[in-house]
């Protein structure tokens, strides 16, 4: 890490400058002393009272050794985990007192998933599979959708790069395909986030790299929020700002 300290220049203002910059950027994602243990018996606290804000927009990366809480840091703020302590705000809503139902909307509509392997129903097409996001989403806000839901996952299979492959069987194409189908398959609700959680820890590096030049097309074109976990410092080092977690506690924060 020392290496990327010197690569980049850590944030360093004064604080009424710091103030000004927070009523403008506006923050997607906020932790405010959150802290995570699992276990009933035995404790194993994962998460230390980790205070974070994630810009909407922006380009971020998370950092650190397996075992670190990584994924744990994820999961809380994808809403598919809850914090022991603390609160979290998801585009200004604190899901402190939401139900599961309600938690289960505001992840429908909010974020977007990628994960290390696709999940993709091998069993249907890959139109199909970029389709289940909308399926799923509550029949209310169904109705709000204006354009043709088929068109729009048509439109983001072109995005990816695989309109040739539209009505192939998804455990028909290839390993990189997948992960691609995986990301139209998150784009599908117009995510304001998406989170993913090492998705290129399975593909070689020629796809690898594909798939970040994707997600910043992403970042560029639509202004989603993308928070990536990689253990790559390659891939770390092409977004915009890298936090890295040790024993559960934020080590370095650095932007570029
Ligand atoms: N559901 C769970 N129950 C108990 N311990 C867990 C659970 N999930 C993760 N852990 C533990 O929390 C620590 C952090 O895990 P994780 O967040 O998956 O780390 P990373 O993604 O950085 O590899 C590990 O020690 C792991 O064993
Ligand atoms: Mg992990």
């Amino acid at each position: 890490m020392a290496e990327l300290g010197e690569r980049y220049s850590k944030i360093n203002i004064s604080p009424v400058i710091e103030k000004r910059k927070e009523d403008i950027m506006a923050s997607i994602i906020e932790l405010k002393n959150v802290s995570k243990v699992y276990g009933d018996d035995i404790l194993t606290k994962v998460l230390s009272d980790i205070s974070l804000s994630i810009e909407e927009g922006s380009f971020s990366s998370v950092i650190g050794q397996s075992g670190s809480g990584k994924s744990t840091l994820l999961n809380l703020m994808g809403t598919l985990d809850k914090p022991t302590t603390g609160d979290i705000m998801i585009n200004n809503t604190s899901i402190k007192n939401l139900s599961k139902d309600e938690l289960a909307v505001l992840r429908n509509q909010t974020i977007g998933f990628v994960f290390q392997f696709h999940y993709l129903l091998p069993e249907f097409s890959v139109l199909e599979n970029v389709l289940i996001p909308y399926e799923i989403m509550c029949t209310d806000r169904k109705k709000d959708v204006l354009e043709d839901p088929k068109q729009r996952a048509v439109s983001l299979l072109k995005l990816v790069g695989l309109e040739k492959v539209i009505d192939k069987n998804a455990a028909r194409i290839s390993g990189g395909q997948q992960q691609r189908a995986a990301i139209a398959r998150a784009l599908m609700n117009h995510p304001k986030i998406i989170l993913a959680d090492e998705p290129t820890g399975n593909l070689d590096s020629y796809s690898t790299e594909m798939i970040y030049d994707l997600f910043r097309e992403l970042n560029n074109t639509l202004h989603t929020t993308f928070l990536i976990i990689t253990h790559d410092q390659k891939v770390a080092e092409k977004t915009d700002r890298i936090i890295e977690i040790k024993d559960g506690r934020i080590n370095l924060d650095i932007t570029k």
